[in-house]
């Protein structure tokens, strides 16, 4: 079902932690809301599930407007950063509990338990009581417990922070296949960008409480709103250049060059991401400096770049071998250029793709 929140506010005595958030998310959809720790994400969707009031705006679930409503009758099932297992039951009945306060028949129950925890690896430890299962185990059940049935919309909460990298991988491509499967509308709250890149249908960015751009992962990415997004997704970040735009011509200390825009700011941003850029030989490229560092990564290697008092990554073949000091230029296409005021942060135009 689709889930609305129609600028909503919420303050914690004098602090405003979210502020005037609209959100549209769509039947079957799966949005993520990313933010750095302490951006409102939880609030946000803690408002959602009713376990948290708004200072003002409203709250939709469908065409019902929930924002009074108490948490148990807006048909949503969470999953929390904690778990909140019950610790009194077995794996088994945690999983089984949203089926069993509504009486479903005994069979029903067990099959649908059987085929969940099957889905999350658990089969083995239904027996068990939570306090014998590890982070990453209780997770998984509490991951379960919100699938077992089809509520009108998932809300999760980092749910997968507490798995082992291998683990995490699984999950996450399980939590993805399931959300397509099932087609409930997921709000599923995180701060990892690769999180949010895979699983999502649409990111929104948060930021202090305040939304920074809501879109696809690839527009997010290729298109973003201001240097916050720039700044935010990507690794490692993009690289950014303070200059002057003149009609289109971009300068800075390190060099000047074309960008495809026909824009002018006194004051602008230049962002060129480290894999849309290429060393060369000094007096070639667009920009001129001197090797800092090397560092091989394995399949690539990051070389940063000194350029006229800023640094600039360039994400260079596993075979790149130059040394430290050694006088060159960083190349990269105009269209791989994003402008942004420097003063309000905005992107310029749209350059030429
Ligand atoms: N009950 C509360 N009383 C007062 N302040 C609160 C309360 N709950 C949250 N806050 C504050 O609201 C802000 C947003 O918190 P929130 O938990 O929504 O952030 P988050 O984006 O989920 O962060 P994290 O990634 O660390 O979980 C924080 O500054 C937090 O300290
Ligand atoms: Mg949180």
């Amino acid at each position: 079902m689709r889930v609305t929140l129609r600028n909503i506010h919420k303050s914690f005595g004098p602090v405003e932690v979210v502020k005037g958030l609209d959100l549209e998310v769509e039947d079957g959809e799966f949005l993520v809301l990313l933010g750095a720790s302490g951006s409102g994400k939880t609030t946000a969707l803690r408002m959602v599930a009713g376990l948290e009031s708004v200072t003002s705006g409203r709250v939709l679930i469908g065409d019902r407007d929930v924002t009074e409503m108490l948490p148990k009758y807006r048909d949503v099932a969470m999953v929390f950063q904690s778990y909140a297992l019950y610790p009194h039951m077995t794996v088994f009945a945690n999983i089984a509990y949203p089926l069993t306060v509504r009486k479903r028949p005994r069979a029903e129950i067990e099959a649908a338990v059987k085929d969940v925890a099957k889905q999350v690896q658990l089969e083995a430890l239904l027996d068990r009581y939570p306090r014998q299962l590890s982070g990453g185990q209780r997770q998984r059940v509490a991951l379960a417990r919100a699938m077992i049935r089809r509520p009108a919309a998932f809300l999760m909460d980092e749910p997968l922070s507490n798995l082992d990298a291998k683990l995490r991988g699984y999950m996450r491509a399980e939590l993805k296949h399931m959300q397509h499967e099932l087609g409930i509308t997921t709000i599923y709250v995180t701060h990892d960008q690769i999180e949010a890149m895979t699983l999502a249908h649409r990111v929104a960015l948060l930021e202090k409480g305040v939304l920074q751009q809501l879109d696809t992962p690839a527009n997010i990415y290729n298109a973003p709103a201001n240097l916050f997004v720039a700044g935010f997704i990507g690794s490692p970040p993009m690289n950014f250049l303070d200059g002057a735009l003149t009609g289109g011509t971009f300068s800075c200390a390190a060099g000047t060059f074309g960008t495809g825009s026909r824009a002018s700011s006194a004051a602008a941003v230049a962002g060129v991401r480290p894999e849309d850029c290429r060393v060369t030989e000094a007096g070639a490229g667009k920009i001129v400096g001197d090797i800092y560092t090397t560092e091989l990564m394995g399949d690539h290697t990051l070389v940063t770049c000194r350029v006229g008092g800023a640094t600039v990554t360039v994400k260079a073949d596993k075979t790149f071998s130059r040394p430290d000091g050694e006088a060159v230029g960083v190349d990269f296409a105009e269209t791989a250029v994003h402008l942004f005021d420097k003063a309000c942060g905005d992107r310029i135009g749209t350059p030429v793709r």
